[in-house]
């Protein structure tokens, strides 16, 4: 029987153990055994894809091999949840709305307006992100002045977010007049996000873990939502301490609601609205 056709090959118990471990020692991913068939199924197929039939073979071919780093990228892709949409959670976006409103009303814009989308997937968060920061210049009749930084570990999810094409399905989140304002039609029924818009992003392949490596200026908003529930606690915590590190005086973070509940910052001040769960750092420190 043609490999293709053979049923999935069982992944041991110390097998799961093994690229567990190392998919939380590369990415922070952490894993629960009853995730096994998850992973099993993701490892083999990419494994049937490049055409091994053991999963030690492949995770020496993974590790050490020649492809190594190749691999490990495309291992990647498959094995993380790119799932998101626009405005998943919209109060957490519109507060950031809010923040830039309210700057432009009290004069208080720095040079620019400087934004981090952490773990951005396929590009949804930081368009609409971008969607309402561009409201809000607009609306003021100011030069829009802002730049989206927005991250992620996986090469696919921004490969399809630098093109910003999308199916009818994924408008389905916004409001008409956002999806008037912000894409244009194209062939086979999918929408492109409006050029000027894109061009202030920048996305880039980065592994937070990482972190002290990435050459990210301070910021104004950090934005970081469904992507550390798959940490560990003491590892969030240390990541939410790097974050602060990198916000400018009265910047903020924002994470989603519930991902961290035991962490305090002597510098960062939760803001009081249950709907959301974000931080402003002090102004002076
Ligand atoms: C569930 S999606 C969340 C997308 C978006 N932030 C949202 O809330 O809709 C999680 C994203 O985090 C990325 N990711 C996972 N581990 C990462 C890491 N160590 N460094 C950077 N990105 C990572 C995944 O590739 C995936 O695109």
């Amino acid at each position: 029987m043609a490999w293709s056709l053979q049923a999935l090959p069982e992944l041991s118990e110390a097998q799961f153990e093994q690229w567990s471990k190392l998919l939380e020692e590369r990415t922070g991913i952490q894993l629960a055994s009853r995730q096994r068939p998850f992973l099993q199924t993701q490892i083999a197929m990419r494994m049937r894809e490049v055409g091994y039939e053991d999963y030690g073979r492949y995770f020496d071919e993974v590790v050490s091999g020649e492809q190594s780093v190749m691999e490990w990228s495309r291992l990647v892709d498959q094995l993380v949840v790119k799932e998101t949409s626009f405005f998943r959670h919209r109060p957490s976006i519109e507060y950031v709305r809010d923040l830039l409103q309210e700057r432009i009303n009290n004069q208080d814009l720095s040079r620019s307006f400087d934004v981090w989308s952490v773990g951005c997937a396929t590009g949804e968060e930081p368009y609409s992100l971008a969607m309402v920061i561009n409201d809000c210049f607009e609306l003021a009749a100011l030069d829009p002045y802002y730049g989206i930084t927005a991250t992620d570990i996986s090469l696919l999810a921004l490969g399809q977010a630098r093109q910003g094409d999308y199916t009818v399905r994924k408008l389905e989140q916004l409001k008409p007049q956002e999806r008037q304002r912000y894409f244009r039609e194209t062939e086979g029924g999918h929408y492109r996000i409006d050029a000027a818009l894109r061009d202030r992003l920048c996305f880039s392949q980065g592994n937070i873990l990482q972190i002290t490596d990435m050459p990210v200026a301070k910021m104004d908003v950090i934005f970081c939502q469904n992507l550390l529930v798959y940490f560990r606690r003491w590892r969030r915590r240390e990541l939410l301490n790097a974050f602060v590190e990198r916000l400018k005086p009265g910047g903020v973070l924002v994470i989603g609601l519930g991902e961290v509940v035991d962490w305090e910052h002597q510098y960062a001040q939760r803001v009081r609205d249950k709907n959301i769960q974000a931080y402003i750092r002090s102004r002076a420190d």
